[in-house]
């Protein structure tokens, strides 16, 4: 039903903080429609993959998924409205702002705007990366795998995941309990497109994750970061589901940006399994509280001992 995490729409109260950020160590392109307020973040053919808007008070995130066409957005809402949630149709303006032929907008049960759109356009002009990079992956074997995947710490656990599982129609990929309970959806060959975190803690924005082509383009990201160490949230390591090996800067907003490489795929063939851990090894949180840390320290260390290992998927 959802082809795709297409874009996400990120309202925050440091535009320049974040260009900083996505340009300069991400690697994404700005391309500003109103300096100080409204830029419109390329990463590959697309008018936009984030929407950047100022705002004075909370930062926010909002998740844009596209589906095939207009029969398809017609059931979709229908779906979410039956669920009980109320649908909004989309101004002139905000679809023009995104590039989107069509678009509606809901909350979800934690109070995050989802919009359900069509017909994300192509850019007039080519993709010019804000440093030198080979560019991020956003297709497999020409299936659109969408631009990467939030991750939420759930405020309502069973309510979010009622909506994106049972209503939306994403796919369970696998779930974990250690060091916290985390369920893990996919709607196309990426591994996961969101992963709902219940710690107890929510509801907040954990991360958002882009996966780079080239796995040399996260190390520089990463020597970047290492200028500010306090600016990595989350350090270098690699994740037991995707298989990604990445870190997560922290951004203006408090919350933080994966960055990765070479996500494994999900096809026919995926069975789903429960997961001893969340990484292989490295990723180490220094959002969690010390008791947690050391829980994950454990872990890593079981799953050295055992000598568990993935290989690299291929990444085109
Ligand atoms: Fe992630």
């Amino acid at each position: 039903m959802i082809d795709a995490l297409s874009y996400v729409l990120i309202g925050t109260p440091d535009i320049p903080g974040w260009l900083q950020m996505a340009t300069a160590i991400a690697g994404l392109q700005a391309d500003v429609v109103e300096p100080g307020h409204t830029v419109r973040l390329r990463m590959d053919g697309k008018v936009q993959r984030l929407l950047l808007q100022s705002t004075t008070g909370k930062p926010t995130l909002g998740m844009g998924y596209t589906v095939a066409g207009p029969e398809v957005l017609e059931a979709v809402i229908r779906k979410v409205e039956d669920a009980g949630f109320a649908v909004t149709p989309s101004m002139p303006e905000e679809r023009a702002l995104r590039g989107v032929a069509a678009m509606a907008h809901f909350r979800d049960p934690d109070g995050y705007r989802v919009e359900l759109a069509y017909g994300l356009q192509d850019a007039a002009t080519p993709f010019v990366p804000g440093r030198p990079i080979g560019g991020f992956r956003t297709q497999a074997g020409g299936t659109d795998m969408g631009i990467g995947h939030t991750a939420l710490m759930a405020g309502d656990f069973a309510a979010m995941k009622h909506l994106y599982h049972e209503v939306l129609g994403f796919q369970l990929s696998d779930r974990g309990s250690k060091p916290f309970v985390a369920e893990f959806f996919h709607t196309n060959p990426r591994h996961h497109t969101i992963g709902l975190a219940d710690t107890g803690t929510g509801p907040g924005v954990y991360h958002f994750m882009l996966e780079y082509k080239e796995w040399d383009d996260v190390g520089r990201a990463y020597d970047m970061a290492l200028e500010k160490p306090e600016s990595i949230g989350v350090s270098l390591g690699r994740h037991l589901n995707d298989h990604v090996t990445s870190f997560y800067l922290r951004t203006p907003d408090g919350w933080m940006l994966e960055l990765g490489w070479a996500g494994r795929l999900i096809g026919e063939d995926w069975q789903v399994s429960e997961l001893p851990g969340m990484s292989l090894w490295g990723h180490d949180r220094t959002w969690l509280p010390d008791a947690k840390r050391e829980e994950a320290r454990q872990i890593l260390k079981k799953l050295s001992a055992e000598g568990l290992r993935a290989p690299i998927a291929p990444t085109e």
